[in-house]
């Protein structure tokens, strides 16, 4: 029953060698090669071996719950996101989910054009929908030390922006388009600790508590206010369920966080 999961995963493996699995499976029928070896899900066929980025991962979402999706660099994390998107075709599994995605990648990208056409994007201008967000990403402060506010232009690649102002642009844009899922892909990269944690509280945790919400992030705190944590490790689960599970079930938990 979907009606209250908004996104469910079912053993689901996927590789960035876009088609490759499919040959493999064909050329290692046709010559009989053996399985992989034990536990593997890679494909193996003689000297050859593709290894999928992400290996039967399962989970579920319920409507308005917020995942966050932590491992070490490259474990997997973005390619999870990309998988939901539909950019990243899984080999096997299932993906369901029930709608309209908003996303925010890693690096956020600048259209020429004002703040303000940047966080709308070609949406509808709403007054109190646009204020709560401006409010909920910290934009406020920045927006009223310039002179022309969100009217200020922007050129081409952000460069009038600081690092921070444009994480902040990006998430603010995918925060203020309406959407049944938020793929929000580590949107705290170059702010300081203290924007972080009012951002985390006041955007992701209060103005978007009824969303359902994957946030890629490996701060503990952040794990802690999750309703599901999924930690990844070289693309495989190493755990999903709650904070206090990860804490009972893999005390040695925070190791995988530092890389
Ligand atoms: N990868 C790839 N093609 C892509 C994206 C990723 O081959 N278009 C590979 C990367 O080279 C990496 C693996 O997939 O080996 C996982 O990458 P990614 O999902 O980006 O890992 P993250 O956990 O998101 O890493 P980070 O925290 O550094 O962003």
């Amino acid at each position: 029953n979907l009606t209250n999961t908004e996104l469910e995963l079912v053993n689901v493996t996927a590789s960035w060698d876009e088609g490759i699995g499919e040959l493999f499976e064909k050329i290692k029928q046709e010559n009989k090669a053996d399985d992989p070896p034990n536990g593997d899900t890679g494909l193996f066929f003689t000297n050859l071996y593709v290894t999928p980025v992400l290996k039967n991962i399962g989970l579920y979402l319920e409507k308005g719950k917020m995942l966050a999706v932590a491992g070490s660099t490259g474990s997997g994390k973005s390619s999870l996101l990309m998988m939901i998107l539909g950019e990243l075709v899984p080999s096997e599994g299932k993906i369901r989910h029930s709608g309209r995605i908003s996303f925010s990648p890693q690096t956020s990208w600048i259209m020429p054009g004002t703040i303000r056409d940047n966080i709308l994007f070609g949406l509808a201008y709403d007054e109190y929908r646009y204020t709560s967000v401006i409010r909920a990403c910290q934009l406020e402060e920045d927006l009223a030390l310039l002179p022309e506010k969100d009217k200020a232009p922007l050129k081409e690649g952000g460069v009038t922006l600081s690092g921070g102002q444009r994480a902040r642009i990006g998430l603010a844009r995918a925060v203020y388009k309406d959407a049944d899922l938020y793929l929000l892909d580590s949107p705290f990269t170059h702010l300081d600790i203290v924007t972080e944690k009012e951002i985390f509280e006041r955007c992701l945790c209060k103005l978007m508590s009824s969303k359902t919400r994957v946030v890629v992030t490996s701060k503990l705190d952040h794990l802690k206010r999750a309703d599901k944590v999924l930690l990844l490790h070289n693309g495989m689960c190493y755990f999903y369920g709650s904070f206090s599970d990860l804490q009972a079930q893999r005390p040695d938990f925070s190791s995988l966080l530092l890389g």
